[in-house]
């Protein structure tokens, strides 16, 4: 506590940030289905280099990246049929990470392996296990509904972040920030001061945010075919876990009546402590043929979410440059879902050393 404000929190030692571990026995999304070609290509996730490519049964194949012999990547190597020659020293590696050959020697030794990381596919995501692969149960794939329903179409883009993906997941749980950081968007003055609820469930979280009878925010006015100037707005958004926070935001348009819905999922998937994947979907349930809409979308949504990419790099040059080691973050109790997430991760991390020990 902060001297004798109860309002005022310093944030809880048990809560995740950029120096937690990340936990790797969660899938996470390694890539677009569309990314992922016969072409093999590397990607960092969770502090490994991946090798990525679809084999010729069209099964996406992922590889640990660094050749064991001399730590040359794979990915600068040739692929022959579904198997990887290093392009160092020409050990040549199968889809299932088994040596086959090492030019020096008649046979290789039978023990000779790279990591093979299960994959599942599930269009357009591909998910990648990157612990145990004894554990790997495709049950646990966080859902993600209506990806593939034509009554859902969607839009999507990529960001990478120069920053830790626990301080995206409270940027996505931080529905206090619309009006300040997005006010040419999807905020609007008289946000910042209505109704917030906060629900933990186990691990999840879920944040939700009511406006009654407001003027619409500039990116809905603008997309949406209001024909008041009067909107209800419920935003929730649910922390699913350290890969996905999904989103949804309900407009009804108080002159009409009409309401509109829109699902905003966010996979997130950390490349190093300090750098983040971000995969986002914004589907709609309106215009569902209209490519207008879509445009409108794509642009308005790219842009915003590029905002909080800039914000969370800010914010991060500046833990990385300022020494102060006294520094300490105060939190509200508007920040309570951001804590929540936090210390939902730190328990994940925490559950997962001490399986290891
Ligand atoms: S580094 Fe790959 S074969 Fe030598
Ligand atoms: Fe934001």
């Amino acid at each position: 506590m902060q001297g004798n404000n109860p309002s005022v929190q310093n944030r809880p030692k048990k809560a995740a940030s950029t120096t937690t571990p990340l936990v790797n026995e969660r899938w996470y999304v390694a890539g677009r289905s569309d990314e992922i070609t016969d072409a093999p290509m590397d990607r960092w996730l969770l502090n490994q280099t991946v090798l990525l490519y679809r084999a010729r049964d069209g099964a996406v194949v992922a590889l640990d990246n660094r050749c064991p012999h001399r730590s040359f990547p794979l990915v600068r190597g040739r692929r022959v049929d579904d198997a990887i020659v290093c392009g160092y020293h020409g050990l040549t590696f199968g889809r299932d990470g088994r040596c086959l050959r090492v030019p020096t020697l008649k046979s290789p030794p039978s023990n000779l392996a790279i990591r093979c990381f299960p994959v599942v596919e599930r269009k357009p995501i591909v998910w990648i296990w990157m612990g145990d692969p004894t554990r790997a149960d495709a049950q646990r794939i966080p859902e993600h509904f209506e990806l593939n329903s034509p009554a859902w179409p969607g839009v999507t883009n990529y960001a990478r972040i120069d920053a830790n993906y626990v301080d995206l997941h409270e940027n996505l749980q931080d529905l206090t920030h619309f009006t300040f950081l997005h006010g040419s968007s999807i905020g609007i003055p008289a946000f910042e001061s209505t109704d917030l609820q906060v629900d933990v469930d186990a691990e999840r979280v879920l944040t939700r945010r009511e406006s009654r009878a407001l003027p619409p925010p500039a990116l809905w006015a603008d997309t949406l075919p209001l024909r008041g100037d009067e909107i209800d707005r419920v935003i929730t958004t649910t922390f699913k876990g350290p890969a996905l926070c999904d989103g949804t935001m309900v407009i009804t348009d108080l002159a009409s009546e009409r309401r509109y819905t829109a699902q905003i999922l966010h996979f997130i998937t950390p490349e190093t402590n300090r750098t983040t994947h971000y995969w986002w979907f914004v589907l709609r349930d309106f215009g569902v043929t209209e490519v207008v809409i879509a445009d409108k979308l794509l642009a308005g949504f790219s842009s915003t979410f590029h905002e909080d990419k800039q914000a969370l790099e800010a914010i991060e040059q500046m833990k990385v440059r300022d020494s102060r080691r006294d520094f300490v973050e105060k939190s509200f109790a508007a920040d309570r879902a951001g804590i929540q997430m936090r210390m939902s991760i730190q328990a994940l991390a925490d559950a997962e050393a001490s399986s290891l020990d």
